[in-house]
Protein backbone atom coordinates (compact mmCIF):
# COMPACT_ATOMS: atom_id res chain seq x y z
CA UNK A 1 0.00 0.00 0.00
CA UNK A 2 1.58 3.64 -0.85
CA UNK A 3 0.70 4.61 2.90
CA UNK A 4 3.58 1.99 4.02
CA UNK A 5 5.95 2.52 1.83
CA UNK A 6 8.77 4.52 3.32
CA UNK A 7 8.93 8.05 1.67
CA UNK A 8 11.61 8.85 -1.00
CA UNK A 9 12.86 11.97 -3.27
CA UNK A 10 11.74 10.72 -7.25
CA UNK A 11 15.04 11.61 -8.37
CA UNK A 12 13.77 12.27 -11.68
CA UNK A 13 11.44 15.31 -9.99
CA UNK A 14 12.58 19.13 -11.05
CA UNK A 15 12.95 21.05 -7.68
CA UNK A 16 10.84 24.38 -7.19
CA UNK A 17 10.77 25.39 -3.96
CA UNK A 18 11.27 28.91 -1.99
CA UNK A 19 14.54 29.33 -0.45
CA UNK A 20 14.23 32.67 1.31
CA UNK A 21 11.47 34.59 2.18
CA UNK A 22 11.19 37.88 3.56
CA UNK A 23 7.97 39.74 4.29
CA UNK A 24 7.96 43.80 5.75
CA UNK A 25 4.84 44.95 7.11
CA UNK A 26 2.50 42.07 5.88
CA UNK A 27 -1.02 41.98 8.03
CA UNK A 28 0.05 41.03 11.60
CA UNK A 29 4.24 40.79 10.76
CA UNK A 30 6.56 43.81 11.27
CA UNK A 31 9.57 41.92 9.71
CA UNK A 32 10.28 38.33 9.27
CA UNK A 33 12.95 36.63 7.33
CA UNK A 34 12.53 32.41 6.69
CA UNK A 35 15.96 30.69 5.51
CA UNK A 36 14.44 27.10 3.66
CA UNK A 37 15.61 24.35 2.26
CA UNK A 38 13.65 22.30 -0.47
CA UNK A 39 11.68 20.25 1.84
CA UNK A 40 8.31 20.75 2.83
CA UNK A 41 7.90 23.76 5.73
CA UNK A 42 5.68 23.51 8.71
CA UNK A 43 4.29 26.33 10.82
CA UNK A 44 2.99 25.59 14.12
CA UNK A 45 1.56 27.96 16.90
CA UNK A 46 -1.30 29.21 18.93
CA UNK A 47 -4.66 30.63 16.97
CA UNK A 48 -4.05 34.09 15.74
CA UNK A 49 -0.37 33.79 15.97
CA UNK A 50 -0.12 34.71 12.37
CA UNK A 51 0.99 31.56 10.79
CA UNK A 52 -2.40 31.65 8.21
CA UNK A 53 -0.75 35.29 7.23
CA UNK A 54 2.69 33.95 6.52
CA UNK A 55 0.92 31.42 3.60
CA UNK A 56 -1.04 34.39 2.63
CA UNK A 57 1.82 36.02 1.89
CA UNK A 58 3.36 33.67 -0.15
CA UNK A 59 0.46 33.56 -1.86
CA UNK A 60 0.35 36.95 -3.07
CA UNK A 61 4.17 35.69 -5.07
CA UNK A 62 1.38 34.20 -7.38
CA UNK A 63 -1.27 36.36 -9.52
CA UNK A 64 -4.62 37.20 -8.18
CA UNK A 65 -5.44 38.14 -4.50
CA UNK A 66 -4.12 35.53 -2.88
CA UNK A 67 -5.61 32.48 -0.69
CA UNK A 68 -7.95 34.71 0.89
CA UNK A 69 -9.43 36.87 -2.29
CA UNK A 70 -8.36 39.84 0.00
CA UNK A 71 -8.33 43.43 -0.73
CA UNK A 72 -5.07 44.79 -1.54
CA UNK A 73 -5.25 47.52 1.79
CA UNK A 74 -6.48 45.07 3.81
CA UNK A 75 -2.58 43.13 3.60
CA UNK A 76 -1.14 46.39 5.30
CA UNK A 77 -0.44 46.01 8.23
CA UNK A 78 -2.75 48.14 11.05
CA UNK A 79 -0.84 50.95 12.17
CA UNK A 80 2.00 50.82 10.08
CA UNK A 81 3.12 53.21 7.32
CA UNK A 82 5.38 51.11 5.59
CA UNK A 83 4.48 49.52 2.56
CA UNK A 84 4.04 46.17 2.36
CA UNK A 85 6.11 43.53 0.65
CA UNK A 86 6.96 40.00 0.11
CA UNK A 87 9.78 38.59 -1.33
CA UNK A 88 11.68 35.54 -1.93
CA UNK A 89 14.06 33.71 -3.58
CA UNK A 90 12.83 30.80 -5.69
CA UNK A 91 15.01 27.33 -7.02
CA UNK A 92 13.53 26.70 -10.26
CA UNK A 93 15.06 24.13 -13.02
CA UNK A 94 16.31 26.91 -14.74
CA UNK A 95 18.19 28.08 -11.59
CA UNK A 96 17.65 30.65 -8.89
CA UNK A 97 15.10 33.60 -9.22
CA UNK A 98 14.66 36.60 -6.80
CA UNK A 99 10.66 37.48 -6.68
CA UNK A 100 9.33 40.00 -5.02
CA UNK A 101 5.84 41.94 -4.56
CA UNK A 102 4.06 44.55 -2.67
CA UNK A 103 2.55 47.95 -2.66
CA UNK A 104 2.78 50.18 -5.25
CA UNK A 105 3.91 53.33 -3.61
CA UNK A 106 3.08 55.67 -5.78
CA UNK A 107 0.04 53.86 -7.14
CA UNK A 108 -3.55 54.16 -5.84
CA UNK A 109 -6.13 51.31 -4.48
CA UNK A 110 -6.16 47.76 -6.29
CA UNK A 111 -2.40 47.76 -7.40
CA UNK A 112 0.47 45.80 -6.59
CA UNK A 113 4.11 45.57 -8.20
CA UNK A 114 5.43 42.64 -9.08
CA UNK A 115 9.27 42.07 -9.43
CA UNK A 116 11.75 39.43 -11.20
CA UNK A 117 14.97 39.38 -10.90
CA UNK A 118 15.44 42.71 -9.54
CA UNK A 119 13.07 44.02 -12.53
CA UNK A 120 9.59 45.68 -12.26
CA UNK A 121 7.43 43.81 -14.55
CA UNK A 122 4.17 45.20 -16.32
CA UNK A 123 1.88 43.08 -13.79
CA UNK A 124 1.66 40.16 -11.46
CA UNK A 125 0.88 37.63 -14.17
CA UNK A 126 4.40 37.55 -15.01
CA UNK A 127 5.12 35.72 -11.93
CA UNK A 128 3.24 32.51 -12.86
CA UNK A 129 5.59 31.91 -15.67
CA UNK A 130 8.50 31.72 -13.18
CA UNK A 131 6.62 29.35 -10.55
CA UNK A 132 3.61 28.05 -10.08
CA UNK A 133 1.24 27.46 -6.50
CA UNK A 134 -1.36 26.12 -5.62
CA UNK A 135 -3.99 26.09 -2.55
CA UNK A 136 -5.98 24.52 0.20
CA UNK A 137 -7.75 26.41 2.61
CA UNK A 138 -10.41 25.81 5.22
CA UNK A 139 -12.62 28.23 3.22
CA UNK A 140 -12.71 25.51 0.45
CA UNK A 141 -14.14 22.93 2.84
CA UNK A 142 -17.52 23.60 1.42
CA UNK A 143 -15.86 23.83 -2.38
CA UNK A 144 -18.35 21.39 -3.84
CA UNK A 145 -21.21 23.11 -2.45
CA UNK A 146 -20.55 26.70 -3.32
CA UNK A 147 -21.43 27.76 -6.56
CA UNK A 148 -19.53 27.46 -9.77
CA UNK A 149 -17.20 30.80 -9.40
CA UNK A 150 -15.19 28.81 -6.55
CA UNK A 151 -14.46 25.27 -8.17
CA UNK A 152 -13.69 27.39 -11.64
CA UNK A 153 -10.73 29.47 -9.72
CA UNK A 154 -9.86 26.17 -7.89
CA UNK A 155 -9.72 24.68 -11.67
CA UNK A 156 -8.10 27.99 -13.07
CA UNK A 157 -5.50 27.53 -10.87
CA UNK A 158 -4.59 24.10 -11.26
CA UNK A 159 -5.11 25.16 -14.99
CA UNK A 160 -2.15 27.56 -14.40
CA UNK A 161 0.50 25.31 -12.66
CA UNK A 162 0.09 23.55 -15.82
CA UNK A 163 0.51 26.07 -18.76
CA UNK A 164 1.73 29.77 -16.75
CA UNK A 165 0.01 32.00 -19.59
CA UNK A 166 -3.56 31.12 -18.91
CA UNK A 167 -3.63 33.81 -16.23
CA UNK A 168 -2.70 36.29 -18.89
CA UNK A 169 -5.44 34.92 -21.34
CA UNK A 170 -8.09 34.79 -18.35
CA UNK A 171 -7.22 38.18 -17.81
CA UNK A 172 -7.53 39.20 -21.48
CA UNK A 173 -11.41 37.61 -21.96
CA UNK A 174 -12.14 39.53 -18.82
CA UNK A 175 -11.19 42.72 -19.99
CA UNK A 176 -12.84 42.35 -22.94
CA UNK A 177 -15.79 40.82 -21.60
CA UNK A 178 -16.00 44.04 -18.73
CA UNK A 179 -15.41 46.46 -21.58
CA UNK A 180 -18.25 44.57 -24.16
CA UNK A 181 -21.06 44.99 -21.28
CA UNK A 182 -19.69 48.55 -20.41
CA UNK A 183 -20.96 49.20 -24.18
CA UNK A 184 -24.16 47.05 -24.53
CA UNK A 185 -24.68 48.69 -21.10
CA UNK A 186 -24.79 52.55 -22.38
CA UNK A 187 -26.53 51.54 -24.98
CA UNK A 188 -23.42 52.65 -27.80
CA UNK A 189 -24.46 51.09 -31.31
CA UNK A 190 -20.63 50.76 -32.01
CA UNK A 191 -20.64 47.38 -34.04
CA UNK A 192 -16.62 47.69 -35.36
CA UNK A 193 -15.95 48.35 -31.62
CA UNK A 194 -18.26 45.65 -30.77
CA UNK A 195 -17.13 42.99 -33.07
CA UNK A 196 -13.66 43.74 -32.27
CA UNK A 197 -13.61 42.42 -28.47
CA UNK A 198 -15.71 40.16 -29.40
CA UNK A 199 -12.90 38.52 -31.59
CA UNK A 200 -11.16 39.19 -28.75
CA UNK A 201 -13.07 37.16 -26.48
CA UNK A 202 -13.66 34.70 -29.32
CA UNK A 203 -9.79 33.71 -29.39
CA UNK A 204 -9.15 34.16 -25.72
CA UNK A 205 -12.05 32.62 -24.59
CA UNK A 206 -11.56 29.38 -26.83
CA UNK A 207 -7.82 29.48 -25.34
CA UNK A 208 -8.69 29.32 -22.37
CA UNK A 209 -11.05 26.54 -22.79
CA UNK A 210 -8.97 24.83 -24.69
CA UNK A 211 -6.64 24.20 -21.78
CA UNK A 212 -8.81 23.76 -19.00
CA UNK A 213 -9.72 20.92 -21.82
CA UNK A 214 -6.27 19.70 -22.06
CA UNK A 215 -5.58 19.46 -18.13
CA UNK A 216 -8.75 17.74 -17.42
CA UNK A 217 -7.75 15.05 -20.48
CA UNK A 218 -4.34 14.60 -18.85
CA UNK A 219 -5.72 14.58 -15.34
CA UNK A 220 -8.48 12.19 -15.78
CA UNK A 221 -6.28 9.02 -16.06
CA UNK A 222 -3.80 9.99 -12.72
CA UNK A 223 -7.56 11.07 -11.17
CA UNK A 224 -9.37 7.89 -11.31
CA UNK A 225 -6.76 5.79 -10.18
CA UNK A 226 -7.07 7.81 -6.78
CA UNK A 227 -3.63 7.88 -4.50
CA UNK A 228 -4.91 5.39 -1.54
CA UNK A 229 -6.74 5.92 0.51
CA UNK A 230 -7.36 9.26 -1.10
CA UNK A 231 -10.43 7.95 -3.69
CA UNK A 232 -10.48 8.06 -7.20
CA UNK A 233 -12.36 10.93 -8.92
CA UNK A 234 -13.98 11.72 -12.25
CA UNK A 235 -14.00 15.22 -13.33
CA UNK A 236 -16.16 16.50 -16.25
CA UNK A 237 -16.02 20.42 -17.18
CA UNK A 238 -19.57 22.17 -17.96
CA UNK A 239 -19.53 24.60 -20.09
CA UNK A 240 -20.33 25.41 -23.86
CA UNK A 241 -16.62 26.34 -25.41
CA UNK A 242 -15.05 23.58 -23.42
CA UNK A 243 -17.62 21.07 -25.24
CA UNK A 244 -17.31 22.74 -28.33
CA UNK A 245 -13.46 22.53 -28.19
CA UNK A 246 -13.75 18.56 -27.60
CA UNK A 247 -15.98 17.89 -30.67
CA UNK A 248 -14.66 20.32 -33.28
CA UNK A 249 -11.35 22.20 -34.43
CA UNK A 250 -10.44 25.24 -32.17
CA UNK A 251 -11.30 27.79 -35.26
CA UNK A 252 -14.72 26.39 -35.64
CA UNK A 253 -15.38 27.06 -31.95
CA UNK A 254 -13.82 30.54 -31.89
CA UNK A 255 -16.81 31.20 -34.53
CA UNK A 256 -19.06 29.51 -33.45
CA UNK A 257 -18.64 31.66 -30.05
CA UNK A 258 -18.18 34.30 -31.61
CA UNK A 259 -21.69 34.50 -33.98
CA UNK A 260 -22.89 33.61 -30.69
CA UNK A 261 -21.82 36.84 -29.09
CA UNK A 262 -23.21 39.07 -31.73
CA UNK A 263 -26.74 37.05 -31.46
CA UNK A 264 -26.90 37.64 -27.81
CA UNK A 265 -26.07 41.18 -27.73
CA UNK A 266 -29.58 42.65 -27.23
CA UNK A 267 -30.45 40.20 -24.42
CA UNK A 268 -26.50 40.72 -22.67
CA UNK A 269 -27.49 44.40 -22.78
CA UNK A 270 -30.42 43.70 -20.52
CA UNK A 271 -28.10 41.56 -18.39
CA UNK A 272 -25.39 43.06 -18.00
CA UNK A 273 -22.11 40.56 -18.59
CA UNK A 274 -22.38 38.28 -21.09
CA UNK A 275 -25.04 35.27 -20.97
CA UNK A 276 -22.43 32.56 -22.36
CA UNK A 277 -19.23 31.65 -22.28
CA UNK A 278 -15.60 30.49 -20.51
CA UNK A 279 -16.66 32.72 -17.57
CA UNK A 280 -19.98 30.30 -16.88
CA UNK A 281 -17.38 27.09 -17.03
CA UNK A 282 -18.37 24.57 -13.83
CA UNK A 283 -16.50 21.60 -12.72
CA UNK A 284 -19.00 18.23 -12.16
CA UNK A 285 -16.63 15.72 -9.96
CA UNK A 286 -17.35 12.53 -8.63
CA UNK A 287 -16.12 10.38 -5.74
CA UNK A 288 -15.17 7.12 -7.65
CA UNK A 289 -16.11 4.32 -4.71
CA UNK A 290 -19.21 5.27 -3.85
CA UNK A 291 -20.71 7.01 -7.54
CA UNK A 292 -21.69 9.83 -5.69
CA UNK A 293 -21.36 13.53 -6.87
CA UNK A 294 -19.42 15.31 -4.76
CA UNK A 295 -21.78 17.82 -3.59
CA UNK A 296 -23.39 14.47 -2.03
CA UNK A 297 -20.49 13.31 -0.14
CA UNK A 298 -19.70 14.27 3.43
CA UNK A 299 -16.96 16.75 4.35
CA UNK A 300 -14.84 14.59 5.06
CA UNK A 301 -15.21 12.70 1.96
CA UNK A 302 -15.47 16.37 0.21
CA UNK A 303 -11.28 17.39 1.68
CA UNK A 304 -10.43 14.15 0.43
CA UNK A 305 -11.71 14.66 -3.08
CA UNK A 306 -10.07 18.04 -3.25
CA UNK A 307 -6.54 16.78 -2.39
CA UNK A 308 -7.01 13.98 -4.33
CA UNK A 309 -7.35 17.15 -7.42
CA UNK A 310 -4.22 18.33 -5.96
CA UNK A 311 -2.57 15.48 -5.49
CA UNK A 312 -3.19 14.41 -9.18
CA UNK A 313 -2.57 17.97 -10.78
CA UNK A 314 1.20 17.69 -8.49
CA UNK A 315 1.73 14.66 -9.92
CA UNK A 316 1.52 15.50 -13.53
CA UNK A 317 3.92 17.97 -13.01
CA UNK A 318 6.25 16.44 -10.90
CA UNK A 319 8.78 16.42 -13.62
CA UNK A 320 8.09 19.62 -15.60
CA UNK A 321 7.18 22.40 -13.25
CA UNK A 322 6.05 21.09 -9.41
CA UNK A 323 4.27 23.37 -7.61
CA UNK A 324 4.10 25.02 -4.79
CA UNK A 325 1.41 23.93 -2.13
CA UNK A 326 0.30 26.00 0.33
CA UNK A 327 -1.90 23.40 2.82
CA UNK A 328 -3.83 25.69 5.54
CA UNK A 329 -4.86 23.67 8.61
CA UNK A 330 -4.84 20.92 6.49
CA UNK A 331 -3.84 18.37 9.07
CA UNK A 332 -6.88 18.70 11.19
CA UNK A 333 -9.21 17.30 9.56
CA UNK A 334 -7.63 14.62 8.07
CA UNK A 335 -7.89 11.27 10.07
CA UNK A 336 -3.86 9.29 10.58
CA UNK A 337 -4.10 7.19 7.70
CA UNK A 338 -5.04 10.54 5.07
CA UNK A 339 -2.09 12.30 6.99
CA UNK A 340 0.66 9.73 6.38
CA UNK A 341 -0.67 9.37 2.74
CA UNK A 342 -0.44 12.85 1.77
CA UNK A 343 3.16 13.26 3.66
CA UNK A 344 4.19 10.71 2.38
CA UNK A 345 3.04 11.55 -1.46
CA UNK A 346 4.26 15.02 -0.98
CA UNK A 347 7.84 13.48 0.22
CA UNK A 348 7.64 11.50 -2.78
CA UNK A 349 6.89 13.68 -5.11
CA UNK A 350 9.32 16.15 -3.81
CA UNK A 351 7.18 18.82 -3.58
CA UNK A 352 7.86 21.82 -1.14
CA UNK A 353 4.07 22.02 0.91
CA UNK A 354 3.51 24.58 3.34
CA UNK A 355 1.69 23.58 6.03
CA UNK A 356 0.05 25.26 9.25
CA UNK A 357 -1.09 23.76 12.08
CA UNK A 358 -2.57 24.87 15.85
CA UNK A 359 -0.18 21.65 17.17
CA UNK A 360 2.80 19.71 16.61
CA UNK A 361 1.36 15.89 16.85
CA UNK A 362 -0.44 15.99 13.45
CA UNK A 363 3.08 16.36 11.85
CA UNK A 364 4.93 13.79 13.90
CA UNK A 365 5.25 11.84 10.82
CA UNK A 366 7.44 14.57 9.43
CA UNK A 367 10.52 14.47 11.71
CA UNK A 368 13.28 15.12 9.85
CA UNK A 369 12.10 15.50 6.69
CA UNK A 370 10.25 18.78 6.79
CA UNK A 371 11.35 22.33 8.19
CA UNK A 372 9.70 23.28 11.55
CA UNK A 373 9.23 26.73 12.53
CA UNK A 374 7.27 27.65 15.66
CA UNK A 375 4.81 31.14 15.17
CA UNK A 376 5.06 33.22 18.31
CA UNK A 377 4.82 36.85 19.53
CA UNK A 378 5.72 38.24 15.41
CA UNK A 379 8.55 35.73 15.34
CA UNK A 380 9.19 32.31 13.34
CA UNK A 381 11.46 30.20 15.11
CA UNK A 382 13.16 27.06 13.60
CA UNK A 383 13.00 24.00 15.58
CA UNK A 384 14.82 21.04 14.85
CA UNK A 385 12.53 17.74 14.78
CA UNK A 386 14.75 14.90 14.14
CA UNK A 387 13.63 11.74 12.75
CA UNK A 388 12.05 9.99 14.79
CA UNK A 389 12.86 5.87 15.13
CA UNK A 390 12.16 3.92 12.00
N1 LIG B 1 -3.81 44.02 8.22
C1 LIG B 1 -3.54 43.52 9.43
N2 LIG B 1 -2.69 44.15 10.26
C2 LIG B 1 -2.39 43.64 11.48
N3 LIG B 1 -2.89 42.47 11.93
C3 LIG B 1 -3.72 41.79 11.15
C4 LIG B 1 -4.09 42.26 9.85
N4 LIG B 1 -4.93 41.38 9.29
C5 LIG B 1 -5.09 40.39 10.18
N5 LIG B 1 -4.37 40.63 11.30
C6 LIG B 1 -4.26 39.79 12.51
O1 LIG B 1 -3.31 38.77 12.32
C7 LIG B 1 -3.49 37.80 13.33
C8 LIG B 1 -3.03 36.44 12.89
O2 LIG B 1 -3.91 35.93 11.90
P1 LIG B 1 -3.71 34.52 11.22
O3 LIG B 1 -4.94 34.25 10.45
O4 LIG B 1 -2.43 34.49 10.48
O5 LIG B 1 -3.60 33.55 12.47
P2 LIG B 1 -3.33 31.99 12.50
O6 LIG B 1 -2.00 31.77 13.17
O7 LIG B 1 -3.49 31.40 11.16
O8 LIG B 1 -4.47 31.50 13.48
P3 LIG B 1 -5.44 30.18 13.43
O9 LIG B 1 -4.67 29.08 14.09
O10 LIG B 1 -6.58 30.61 14.27
O11 LIG B 1 -5.80 29.92 12.02
C9 LIG B 1 -4.96 37.89 13.73
O12 LIG B 1 -5.06 38.22 15.08
C10 LIG B 1 -5.50 39.01 12.85
O13 LIG B 1 -6.43 39.83 13.51
MG1 LIG C 1 -4.89 30.15 10.32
Amino acid sequence: MATAQPARRDADAATVALRSLSLTAFRSWRRVTLELGPEPVVLTGANGAGKTNLLEAVSCLAPGRGLRGARLQDLARRGSDAPWAVSAEVATPDGPVRVGTGADPGGEGERRVARIGGETVRGPAALAEVFSMVWLTPGMDGLFRDAAPARRKVFDRLVCAHDPLHARRVGAYERAMRERARLLKEGRREPAWLSALEETMAETGVAVAAARRDLADRLAPILADGLDPFPGAALALDGRVETWIATMPAVDAEQRFRERLEASRPRDAETGGAGDGPHRMDLAVVHLPSGMTADLCSTGQQKTLVIALLLAAARLEARRRPPVLLLDDVVAHLDRRHRAALFAALLDLGLQAWMTGADDGPFDGLDGRARFFRVADGEARRRDRPAGPA
